[in-house]
């Protein structure tokens, strides 16, 4: 027996990509294992309310609610992700979707609030699943909920659990999958445990070119195969740095990756950039500061011209006090949002 009316509410983190997934296969298969930082501060919070359709009702009604206003603009990635999951989730069919969301970090940000919003939104329907068979296991739910958000947005997989997540088939990684990311939280050395990211909001516009296209652009990109075999081998090594605490192989490893990330785009066809002068100033200024200083703050990036900066809890303050004297003025309205690693997705 379905519940006629219910709803459901959850909240689910962003996260950032150390390792970065760039190329992929039909329905977000991985052609690489990434592995990211989940987010804290920057979260989405999702409202489900979920209306039995009637006997004779075959459409399926989708509402949505960004910040209080209706958009529907959101309606057909909503569709196209319901369709997507009904193998998995053969209810959903039953039911019309009014969707209520709203997120703790500004909108057009740069900041993809895709994979928080399609990790919050999987979390809610992982509730009704449970509440349909209350025997499934806490750790089935969360474990379906990252492979539903996977089908949303590859990343959102990345943000049910936390503080590291791996996706992707990995031999060093038995229970690693291309269908859901893992939590790695074994081993983890302290220092990575309350990692901060300052997010430097460089440029706020929305994305020049989507993740969709981008990820295309690796089928035939002529260093793609190259890049793939470099990834697996970068999270084999940060496995290590993780497990180590070794900051100066951390901040190489990392930035290579985004630079990587950034030199796939640039070379592949047709080519793109999204870095901005802006963003090279803030790079050439974090090298500086880290030579002079030698405080251990590193950059990554995503696919944008925002840049995210990382460094252990105890440089809190030299780094908020770099930021504000020479960085904030390459950001947009001298935007910046300080995160750190959080512990994923919950039910409220
Ligand atoms: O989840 P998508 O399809 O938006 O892809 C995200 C890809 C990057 O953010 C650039 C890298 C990553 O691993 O998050």
């Amino acid at each position: 027996q379905l519940p006629q009316k219910i709803a459901f509410q959850s909240t689910s983190p962003s996260n950032i990509a150390l390792v970065k997934y760039w190329g992929k296969a039909d329905i977000q298969i991985p052609k690489n294992t990434s592995i990211s930082f989940t987010l804290s501060n920057c979260y989405t919070s999702t409202l489900l309310k979920l209306e039995a359709k009637t006997k004779t009702e075959e459409k399926t009604t989708i509402e949505v609610e960004l910040d209080g206003v209706s958009t529907p603009s959101f309606h057909p990635k909503i569709e196209k992700f319901l369709k997507l999951i009904e193998t998995y989730c053969p209810y959903v069919k039953h039911y019309h979707f009014a969707i209520q969301t709203k997120n703790t970090f500004p909108h057009s940000s740069g900041i993809a609030s895709s994979a928080s919003g399609m990790s919050a939104l999987a979390m809610c329907i992982m509730q009704l699943e449970k509440k349909i068979d209350p025997a499934i296991s806490d750790e089935f739910m969360l474990k379906k909920a990252s492979f539903l958000a996977r089908l949303g947005s590859g990343s959102a997989s990345r943000s049910i659990e936390g503080k590291l997540m791996l996706w992707g088939k990995h031999e060093q990684l038995n229970q690693s999958s291309d269908l859901y990311a893992v939590a790695l939280n074994k081993d983890i050395h302290p220092i990575f445990q309350d990692y901060q990211d300052s997010i430097l909001l460089v440029d706020k516009g929305q994305k020049k070119v989507s993740s969709s296209l981008g990820h295309s652009l690796m089928n035939g990109h002529p260093f793609a195969e190259k890049r793939f075999e470099q990834a697996q081998e970068n999270c084999s090594e940060l496995l290590e740095i993780l497990k180590s605490g070794n900051i100066e192989a951390f901040m190489t490893l990392v930035e290579s990756e985004a630079l990587t990330l950034h030199a796939m785009m640039m070379s592949s066809l047709p080519y793109f950039m999204l870095m901005t002068p802006n963003t090279l100033a803030v790079l050439n200024a974090i090298w500086e500061f880290r030579k002079t200083t030698k405080i251990p703050v590193c950059f990554t990036l995503d696919a944008g011209a925002n840049v995210h900066l990382l460094y252990p809890k105890k440089h809190q303050q030299d780094v908020h006090n770099l930021i504000d004297e020479s960085l904030k003025m390459y950001c947009e309205n001298q935007q910046v949002i300080h995160d750190e690693v959080g512990n994923g997705a919950e039910i409220i």
